[in-house]
């Protein structure tokens, strides 16, 4: 586990977060409508929320009847804040990485992850233990960066305006998967670039039938409260997909 990024530590890095989400920001307004619209009934069921952060989600799960939620998170900083701000006696936080889901021993209704997959160093071995951590019909429900977003190795000026006023990303390097280190708040920042064809097998492969993918779109509401968002209509910041437990063929 400690040769995993964990930035979210950085009290730099970690001040400047919580500054943006407690602000008008893209997820609370383009990326969690979204989600939200594909969660599926809560009722008496256990939920896995990976990278769960300061446990908005979590506490949202128990909200709606989950009986059982286990937040996990690489940040001490993020799940501190998460048990300060959003406890409850169905959720159970724990410092875990990703990296290790295979030594937990239950199963769960419901794997949930925002934002958070693109920190995975692979993905293959994680959607097989997300697979593992479900039981049978289980749901795999996850946003992260969206292919596009995170190809190019060089993030200066990516978005350019012809001599008509349009607009244009320009996308790079995108066959080209793996580490790609960003400016975000600090230097370094390390985000994985995967294909989406990559992303879609790796979810065939473990046994997962893909049920939605939503890259969300802001509407005119939302770009209202945040002028950045039109940037999204240029080219989409995320990508969501839902998946239910399927059984491999053998
Ligand atoms: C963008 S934040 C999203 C937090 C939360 N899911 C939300 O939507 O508010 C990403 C989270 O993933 C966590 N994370 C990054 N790498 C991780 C890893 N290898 N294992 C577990 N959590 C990780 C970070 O610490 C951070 O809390």
């Amino acid at each position: 586990m400690d040769s995993e990024q964990n930035v979210f530590d950085d009290p730099l890095f970690f001040n400047s977060y919580m500054d943006l989400r407690n602000g008008e920001n893209f997820n609370d307004l383009l990326e969690q409508p979204a989600m939200n619209a594909l969660v599926p009934e809560m009722a008496g069921r256990r939920v896995l929320d990976i990278g769960c952060g300061y446990g908005r989600n979590c506490m949202d799960f128990v909200q709606r009847g989950a009986i059982r939620v286990l937040g996990i998170d690489i940040s001490t900083r993020m799940l501190n804040v998460a048990m300060k701000e959003n406890p409850a006696p169905g959720i159970e936080y724990r410092r875990m990485s990703m990296a290790d889901l295979s030594m937990l021993d239950e199963r769960f209704d419901l794997v949930y992850s925002s934002l958070a997959f693109h920190y995975a160093q692979d993905f293959g071995r994680l959607m097989r233990d997300c697979h593992d951590l479900l039981v049978d019909g289980g749901i795999l429900l996850f946003s992260q960066e969206h292919p596009i977003t995170t190809a190019a190795r060089n993030t200066d000026n990516r978005y350019v305006r012809d001599d008509e006023g349009n607009v244009f990303f320009k996308v790079a390097d995108y066959p080209s998967e793996g580490e790609r280190h960003v400016r975000w708040f600090v230097d370094d920042v390390v985000h994985q670039h995967r294909t989406l064809s990559t992303i879609i097998n790796a979810m065939c492969d473990a046994g997962f039938v893909i049920e939605r993918c939503v890259e969300p779109k802001p509407d005119r509401h939302a770009i209202r409260r945040l002028e950045g968002l039109r940037r999204d209509l240029v080219k989409p910041s995320f990508i969501i997909f839902k998946a239910r437990k399927g059984d491999l063929e053998k």
